[in-house]
């Protein structure tokens, strides 16, 4: 390879005008679990604030806080009664206000979370829909008449199962109808069909915000809203379950394209960023259509392929720890990073967030002897890749899953609780079905991302100075935390302060450049280039707990590869094999 020469295909990368938000670098705050500023156990957004100039040191440039509005928690705040006020245990919109200024004196940015397919069951218009079947809001949720069997049992409308292991409709017995909920029962689906139910969430869960001075919004789920006409029954999957999984058919309905043209023109006075949590799109059109500049939709997407990897299909615990291979893994990561070659539309860069088990514990190893090794791998992984780069909280100290001898009552979140039931009603409490369940949610569920995060070696490990802390702290809280790791130049934390200032410095390739994977079908080591148009980048990682050996690509005229930086101290030589879980980034020189 020539050393100025452009690679085989078109040097796109992306629509690299300067928005903020491209070269931005996210970090994910989950509140109930950062820092209680009160004693009380809980997280609140006074705790937010008191982090920022933490969270700032780390080389972010922008906080996404998960929901801080009121809401009954059955889905911890993503079923909101009010867009309008915060939940009291996490504070008020004053505390919003302070942490918003807090953010913005810092240079900061802040985005919060839209959730906006469907409101809390507490929510008022929700209220005021199932009061009667003549009130004025009836239509602004999804009521639908029952069905008959043969036997004349009442039956749901369709077959559709809820994301949470239950069936999607819920039967009102005053009003003699059923709602449809494609989550908790607790969390209705607002019917976007109704234009004045669309004016009165841009203008209670946007545009309130938007005065307030945030920077742009996370949009939960936001290929859902659209549901298919007359609410077909899904495809029978499983022939032994009575509800079977929709998502194919409610996710990316007709009027999506639609709808999310008409929020951009409710945001476009403001000078926002959004991101939309778009689960269950295989169809690439459908994904560039959303985020291509010209469309004027959304300015990017979390697609799922990664963070799917390893997952069931049918549902996401019917698998077992650890079943995929890295030339899964590459592909998945292929199809985010392909998205901005040749086209006017931009990606992100995510492995982890509040619905994901730990990326250490899935995609590396999380044994005491390789766990800031494989931290700092994944950490380069994720921050040399094109996009708009996230990280969750914890993720930046190498957090891992919960302890595997911790019992099921440990798990507080419902979408494994309702697994682990679903589990025990079917097979009649076998225990290795049940075992097999655990295992499952041991290795893939969201309570991973949730308990405490770890400040210090101080009981509650610094998040809070209750006993009762509302999910249980880390066995581990002593060895993998915050002020321990900022004492420590190896530490996974000053790994991921030094990588981000790479991906800055050379930002044209690591957050702009054209993606090529070397070695597609290896499954020990993970290589690939990053091209701009004037420099290239080589990223050599390894996936295992053994030494791999390494062999550089030829530079054929007039240049050579310099290491950057690497996972491991290099003090001598020995640049022919990768040390387990080693990662090192090289970028080209050419001689002059
Ligand atoms: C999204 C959220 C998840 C929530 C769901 C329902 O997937 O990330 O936490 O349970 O939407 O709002
Ligand atoms: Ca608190």
């Amino acid at each position: 390879m020539a050393c100025t020469a452009q690679p085989a295909t078109s040097v796109a990368a992306g629509n690299t005008q300067g928005k903020w938000w491209k070269d931005g670098v996210v970090y994910q705050v989950y509140p109930a679990s950062f820092m209680d500023s009160n004693g009380d156990g809980l997280g609140d957004i006074r705790g937010i604030t008191s982090k920022l100039d933490y969270i700032k040191s780390i080389g972010a440039t922008t906080i996404w806080v998960c929901p801080h509005y009121d809401s009954p928690q059955f889905d911890l705040g993503y079923d909101i009664s009010d867009y309008e006020s915060v939940f009291p245990p996490y504070g008020t919109l004053q505390d919003m206000d302070d942490l918003i200024s807090g953010c913005h004196s810092r240079g900061l940015k802040i985005i919060v979370d839209l959730v906006i397919n469907h409101t809390s069951y507490l929510h008022k218009w929700f209220q005021e829909s199932r009061s009667s079947k003549s009130n004025p809001k009836r239509d602004w949720y999804i009521w639908r008449p029952a069905k008959y069997n043969a036997n004349g049992r009442r039956i749901p409308p369709n077959n559709w199962r809820s994301n949470f292991s239950t069936n999607a409709w819920t039967w009102d017995e005053a009003t003699q109808e059923y709602y449809l909920h494609l989550f908790c029962p607790e969390q209705p689906d607002l019917n976007w069909e109704n234009p004045e139910t669309r004016k009165a969430i841009y203008a209670s869960a946007i545009e309130f915000w938007l005065k307030k001075g945030v920077d742009g919004f996370r949009v939960d789920t936001v290929n859902m809203y659209s549901k298919p006409k007359d609410l077909p029954d899904a495809p029978i999957i499983n022939p032994k379950a009575e509800h079977q999984g929709a998502a194919s058919l409610y996710c990316n309905g007709p009027r999506m394209h639609e709808f999310l043209s008409e929020m951009h023109d409710v945001m476009a006075p403001y000078d926002t960023m959004t991101v939309g949590e778009c689960p269950n799109t295989p169809d690439r059109s459908k994904v560039l259509k959303y985020v291509s500049a010209a469309e004027k939709q959304l300015d990017m997407v979390f697609l799922f392929d990664v963070v799917d990897v390893g997952q069931g299909t049918e549902t996401k615990y019917d698998t077992t720890p650890r079943n995929w291979t890295l030339p899964v893994l590459k592909k998945a990561v292929n199809n985010s990073q392909s998205l901005i070659i040749g086209t006017d539309a931009w990606t992100t860069s995510f492995m982890e967030n509040h619905d994901q088990a730990r990326s250490i514990s899935r995609f590396a190893s999380d044994a005491p002897e390789h766990r800031v090794h494989s931290g700092r791998m994944l950490a380069m992984l994720n921050a040399t890749l094109s996009g708009t780069l996230f990280i969750y909280q914890g993720q930046e100290i190498g957090m891992i899953n919960m302890p595997e001898d911790w019992p099921i009552e440990e798990y507080k979140d419902v979408e494994s609780g309702n697994f682990y039931k679903y589990v025990a009603r079917a097979t009649n409490s076998d225990p290795v079905a049940l075992a097999k369940a655990k295992a499952a949610i041991q290795h893939l569920s969201r309570d991973h991302a949730r308990y405490p995060m770890c400040w210090d070696s101080t009981p509650q490990g610094g998040f809070s100075t209750n006993p009762k802390t509302w999910m249980r702290v880390h066995d581990l809280t002593d060895e993998i935390n915050v002020a321990q790791q900022e004492a420590d130049e190896g530490s996974v934390l000053n790994f991921w302060r030094r990588m981000l200032k790479v991906r800055q410095d050379y930002s044209k390739l690591l957050v702009h450049g054209y993606y090529e994977v070397l070695d597609e079908k290896n499954e020990h080591t993970y290589s690939y280039w990053k091209t701009s148009k004037d420099s290239r980048a080589l990223v050599v990682l390894n996936f295992t707990h053994r030494a791999q050996d390494l062999e550089l690509p030829k530079v054929e005229t007039g240049g050579r590869l310099n290491l950057a930086i690497s996972t491991y101290e290099h003090s001598t030589g020995a640049f022919d094999s990768l040390r387990p879980y080693e990662g090192r980034l090289y970028i080209l020189e050419c001689e002059t």
